[in-house]
């Protein structure tokens, strides 16, 4: 059963989802060559309770920290770590939930450390744009596979391949609720996305293949060709006309 939030509810989220996307916004400068991972994670656990939230993945199903940071050939949940050093050129993978009144936001962005290669740019860029495409594809009345699909299709016509081993996922009073939102999928199949409905939507994409390895901590997925990968996700709330993104920043 895919809940439906009542505005109220939503108002939590977004509460939730703005300390995410704040946060995130304040972690961009803060993504440097030099930097350690660990320090990205105390910065972010540090800010989010400072805004009277809570962190989402510390201790979740064991979760080690309050962000995950993946790095280049890391596609998600890289666990941070003091001697794991941000080098210029890298491509840095941020992804972060946090509670507010019971309610969870969940967003992620990548970023550049320093300048960094064409084809990482390109493919940040497709990654990015692969999800406004699957934004603009939720509205009341559409089905999830057409959300799933724009995503598929607009990594596939730009070369990049799409990752199938995680997903998206429904988000409100738990981290993960249904549906599951795979990043690939047919158009007119699936649940029937309506208003109230609120979803954690996050495409990740390679430049290579898109088979995963699990490192040996257990977390840290990773591109089995070694290629970059990169990752975006919003939280946002099904309405009549379109989507309402929780986790926009302002
Ligand atoms: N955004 C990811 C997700 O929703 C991150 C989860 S990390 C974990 O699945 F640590 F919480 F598992
Ligand atoms: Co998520």
């Amino acid at each position: 059963m895919i809940e439906i939030k009542t505005a109220a509810e939503i108002e939590s989220m977004r509460r939730a989802s703005r300390v995410v996307a704040e946060v995130l916004a304040q972690l961009k400068a803060r993504v440097k060559p030099g930097a350690t991972t660990a320090e990205l994670d105390k910065f972010a656990e540090q800010r989010v309770r400072e805004l009277g939230a809570v962190p989402a993945f510390l201790g979740y199903r064991g979760y080690p920290a309050t962000l995950c940071v993946s790095i280049n050939e890391e596609i998600v949940h890289g666990i941070p770590s003091p001697k794991r050093v941000v080098r210029e050129g890298d491509i840095v993978s941020l992804d972060m939930g946090a509670v507010c009144e019971g309610f969870y936001g969940d967003a992620a962005v990548t970023v550049a450390a320093g300048e960094i290669s064409a084809p990482a740019k390109r493919l940040m860029d497709v990654t990015r744009v692969s999800l406004e495409r699957a934004l603009s594809a939720v509205k009341a009345g559409a089905r999830l596979g057409d959300v799933s699909h724009a995503v598929e299709k607009y990594a596939v016509e730009n070369g990049m391949s799409v990752v199938r081993e995680f997903t998206g996922h429904g988000i409100g009073r738990r981290l993960h609720e249904e549906p599951s939102i795979p990043n690939f999928g047919r158009p007119g199949t699936g649940p029937l996305l309506k208003a109230g409905m609120t979803l954690a939507i996050e495409p990740m994409l390679c430049l290579g293949k898109a088979d995963v390895i699990v490192k040996n901590d257990g977390w840290t997925a990773v591109s089995a060709d070694g290629s970059l990968s990169a990752h975006y996700e919003h939280t946002v709330a099904v309405t009549e006309d379109g989507c309402d993104i929780l986790s926009s920043c302002g």
